[in-house]
């Protein structure tokens, strides 16, 4: 058993406006209150588009849930002639704790290479806003170099370079695993989370490879997410689409029902 807090996070990806938000999340909070959920045992977040995060936050403030509260991307800028770019202050104000950098979805569909990852990932340093890396390999990459190779050259980068280092999550999800229903397994999740925290102590420390959370993410359900969180090297998960059902994430939260840590 490690000490680390394990973290369950819902990205909602391109899902659900922001008056659909109160509702999830009203029945997030419902059901895990129902059940007692120790939120000082296992962090709950959810990941909404941002036109919902004002509403979003305004909810957990009022009331006083203690769901935190995540971003889905931010701009490596701090403000300016940016034309639909968001800024990590902007996020900051609005309570914003985390905020997903180098999701796949971004790296395929936005052409997000190591380097705006990178400095995406500064961004959030300098604003205090914890980053979620995302790394994770594609099919023909886990054919070619394992599973391991690809994250952690992905990860070195993200980490090269920064005068600070503040917080991070990484989030370890294999490219042919997210939305497909394929999952790893997890000896595989625990074997890249194992090479993820080694490559954190060779490149920050050892403190700092002890207390950074590596999360699996890709077709986490209710129904498989206790296998991952058996080891002691995952510390948690980074869920998608069962995110927005509220039995399956409420379940996933309650992981521990099948695992003991
Ligand atoms: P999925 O997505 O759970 O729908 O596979 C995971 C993710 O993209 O973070």
């Amino acid at each position: 058993m490690s000490d680390r807090k394990p973290l369950i996070a819902g990205n909602w990806k391109m899902n659900l406006d922001h008056q659909q938000a109160i509702a999830l999340v009203q029945k997030i909070a419902w059901t895990l209150k129902d059940v007692d959920h120790d939120y000082e045992k296992v962090e709950v977040a959810v990941f909404p588009p941002f036109t919902d995060l004002r509403t979003v936050q305004t909810l957990l403030d009022a009331d006083k849930l203690q769901l935190r509260l995540g971003a889905q991307d931010v701009s490596k800028h701090e403000s300016g002639a940016y034309t639909g770019e968001v800024a990590g202050a902007f996020l900051k104000k609005l309570n914003v704790e985390y905020v997903l950098i180098g999701h796949s979805e971004r790296r395929q569909h936005h052409n997000e290479d190591d380097e705006l990852v990178r400095d995406k990932v500064a961004a959030c340093f300098k604003n205090k806003l914890v980053p979620v890396i995302c790394v994770g390999e594609t099919l023909e990459e886990l054919e070619a170099e394992g599973a391991a190779a690809v994250p952690v050259r992905q990860l070195t980068k993200a980490l090269e370079g920064h005068k600070d280092i503040g917080d991070f999550v990484v989030a370890y999800e294999p490219v042919w695993a997210i939305g497909t229903g394929k999952v790893a397994t997890s000896e595989q999740a625990a074997e890249v989370a194992k090479k993820l925290r080694q490559t954190i102590g060779e490149l920050v420390s050892a403190e700092t490879a002890e207390q950074t959370r590596i999360l699996y993410g890709g077709s986490v359900k209710s129904a498989n997410v206790a296998g991952f969180l058996a080891s002691p090297e995952v510390d948690g998960v980074l869920v998608g689409g069962a995110s927005l059902v509220v039995d399956e994430f409420t379940g996933i939260c309650r992981f521990q029902k099948h695992v003991s840590l």
